[in-house]
């Protein structure tokens, strides 16, 4: 998805080639989300009274081509004590990907307002027929362009509303998601940023301390922005909005009133669609609301809002991700690293929660709502893509030890639906971004029939995170890669975790705890085993790379690693590749087997491994050469393959943890053999915030 990056230095002397490079670099942090395009907007060479954009269409290592090959003309040399710069990166939604639908996108050839926007506007149509009634005209695709314009529009019509009045106006206009960020000549040195539905954060880097941990909200009730509709006669009676003096939050050591930062103080911002941007600048961070408008004037931010709904102010948090975690370091990817990482992410998500001598298991996020979570009607857990398959990975256990009905769903899916949702539902929403359009979309139309919502996520602060009752962290540590893989592993154990709590009082259920308890006290030495795997996968990737297609059979535990598995397989190698279960061998998918077809068999030693068995039978007897994945030492088995990845025992329940290793690492391999871009596979994004 598309990735915003900004920058306001206030009183803190900045060449212009540092601006330019900390602007590129912002946008390389948020490369992973997936763009087709990039983009900065920066003060004009000699004179802030204009602006310049530069623009490619493709990789931001084009765009910081382009920024060096006009270095002259950029002023590398000049120097701003005071500066706002706008970058994006851009995945095209409406438009293909070209320099002129790239962002920043502009009111007019004078670049009097530029924005950067992530997310869609649904009502740009209706706007942008406004607007060219207007008189205005269009030199992009975008539904992005008409915000620019109506922010003009509106500024003709209001011409002694301040930059903050303008951009709330505007947003009120707008239907949808975005996330956006402003700059103006008219408003040299400010900055505006709002969003609904899109993530933003501000980061801050000050030179005095943060002594407050919060920010007050102000609201603009007497101010109605939405008296400017985009109906002609009603936009030129707009009331003038009423002067007000910006908060103030940030507090000397020893003094608790607000100070103005004119007195001499250096201030820097920075503005990001998520953490992994700002991170290596400061630690301090405030996840923005929907409709809240964060302005910055003169070096000092205020958080603004229309209406009371909410917080009355926004916390600033301290980030707890380190700089390292979103850097390669030897690996060739970040999605070869992520795997790597897995026996640490495992350890990250049980840390301080389980005490294997007495075998409790303590989830702090959900502890106070489990007597409720008890008493439901029912378990519903919703997601998409790799999340939806921890669902379906934990679904047999969380039956077993909560001894409640557990119901599945894809989100997008789900919302086609007019699902009936009752208020003693428990609903679940797992996502490793926080972020997913469809899951929060889920969320809130559960939330508003009264289910209590538990978010499952690895991203602190991101939407879901904060729109649920209580939650898990899964504390997987920044996933970059897009294909999702320790993410999926910490989500299957946090509901294993989960799972484990809900059975705590249960006699009957006590050995089978303590079974899965010990098992998980195993696990990371478990998964380094099967890491050592990695050049057996290697060798078997160099058979299979020039092949169509993949087939993944499996069942029960084992039968979410064969969906997650192909879809690995599909989103990284653009193969073939498809998850089937064992038991449907008969129903249809048999009719593709034969010597040629590509299959890989998973199968171990539970209660459905006499089954399994069957289905390599069945799939052999038809001259199919399975791979298979099986239990270390399981002769048995492996005598029916030349290939056999051998796994440890584990406990049935946390099988799938292992098994999902191997298909992680053909995956990679396979990509990697195939030349394709592992960490950005085309057509996707990590995180996705349209429907
Ligand atoms: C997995 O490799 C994919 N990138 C994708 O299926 C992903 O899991 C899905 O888009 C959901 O994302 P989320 O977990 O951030 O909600």
């Amino acid at each position: 998805m598309c990735g915003i990056f900004a920058y306001l230095n206030h009183l803190t002397p900045r060449t212009r080639k540092e601006i330019l490079d900390l602007l590129i670099k912002g946008l390389q942090r948020l490369e992973y989300r997936g763009y087709d395009s990039a983009g900065v907007g920066v003060d004009g060479p000699t004179s802030n009274a204009n602006i310049t954009l530069v623009k490619a269409t493709g990789k931001v290592k084009q765009l910081e081509e382009k920024i060096l090959e006009n270095k002259e003309f950029l002023n590398f040399d000049g120097v701003h004590t005071v500066h706002v710069g706008i970058a994006h990166t851009r995945w095209a939604t409406h438009g293909a990907p070209s320099d002129v639908n790239c962002h920043p996108q502009r009111s007019g050839e004078n670049n009097e307002f530029v924005v950067v926007h992530n997310g869609i506007i649904t009502n740009y149509k209706d706007i942008k027929q406004f607007l060219i009634s207007k008189g205005m005209m269009f030199e992009s695709e975008t539904d992005t362009e008409i915000i620019a314009k109506l922010i003009k529009l509106i500024r003709i019509q209001n011409p002694n509303d301040g930059f903050r009045q303008l951009v709330e106006k505007t947003i009120a206009q707008l239907e949808g998601a975005f996330a956006c960020v402003f700059k103006s000549t008219s408003f040299p040195g400010e900055c505006v940023a709002t969003r609904r539905g899109s993530p933003l954060l501000v980061g801050i880097k000050a030179e005095s301390a943060l002594e407050s941990d919060h920010i007050p909200v102000q609201y603009s009730l007497d101010e109605d922005p939405r008296m400017v509709k985009h109906g002609a006669s009603e936009v030129a009676g707009s009331p003038a909005p009423r002067k007000k003096t910006s908060a103030m939050f940030r507090v000397d050591a020893d003094q608790t009133e607000e100070i103005h930062p004119s007195d001499g103080d250096s201030v820097e911002y920075f503005f990001a669609s998520d953490a992994s941007a700002i991170i290596e600048h400061t630690n301090r961070v405030i996840y923005l609301e929907d409709d809240d408008v964060a302005a910055c004037k003169q070096g000092v931010l205020s958080i603004h809002r229309i209406n009371r709904e909410g917080d009355s102010s926004r916390e600033i948090t301290t980030l707890k991700m380190e700089i390292q975690q979103i850097m390669k370091g030897n690996f060739s990817s970040f999605m070869q690293k992520e795997i790597f990482e897995q026996p640490e992410s495992v350890v990250n998500t049980m840390r301080g929660r389980i005490n294997y001598e007495q075998e409790t298991v303590t989830l702090g996020g959900i502890k106070t709502y489990v007597p409720e979570i008890r008493r439901c009607r029912r378990l519903l857990m919703i997601g998409c893509g790799t999340s939806y398959h921890s669902a379906i990975a934990t679904r047999q256990l969380l039956e077993e030890l909560t001894e409640l009905p557990v119901m599945i769903d894809l989100a997008s899916d789900f919302l086609d639906r007019n699902t009936p949702i009752f208020r003693d539902d428990v609903c679940f929403f797992i996502s490793q971004s926080g972020e997913t359009a469809d899951t929060l979309g889920a969320l809130r139309y559960c939330k508003s029939r009264g289910a209590l919502i538990v978010g499952i996520t690895n991203t602190v602060g991101s939407t879901i995170c904060r729109e649920s009752h209580c939650g898990v962290h899964i504390n997987a540590g920044p996933e970059i890669g897009v294909a999702s893989t320790k993410a999926y592993t910490s989500q299957i154990l946090s509901l294993v975790l989960f799972a484990l709590v809900m059975a705590e009082d249960r006699i009957s259920l006590q050995a089978r705890r303590s079974e899965i308890i010990q098992g998980l006290r195993q696990l990371p030495d478990l998964i380094r085993k099967v890491l050592d795997l990695d050049g057996k996968v290697l060798t078997i990737a160099k058979e299979l790379y020039k092949k169509r297609s993949l087939l993944i059979m499996g069942r029960g535990f084992n039968f979410a690693t064969c969906l997650e598995g192909a879809l690995k397989v599909k989103e990284l190698t653009y193969m073939h590749s498809e998850g089937i279960q064992s038991g449907e061998l008969k129903h249809g998918p048999l009719a593709l087997v034969d010597s040629t077809v590509p299959i890989i068999m998973i199968i171990t030693r539970d209660c459905v491994f006499t089954k399994c068995m069957n289905a390599l039978q069945q799939v052999t007897a038809r001259d199919g050469r399975p791979i298979l994945i099986c239990e270390e030492g399981d002769t048995e088995t492996m005598k029916w393959s030349e290939h056999a990845l051998e796994i440890p025992r584990t406990v049935d329940a946390l099988q799938g943890i292992l098994t999902v290793i191997p298909m992680q690492l053909l995956s990679y391999h396979l990509a990697v053999l195939r030349e394709c871009n592992v960490d950005c596979p085309r057509n996707l994004a990590k995180s996705v915030t349209v429907e």
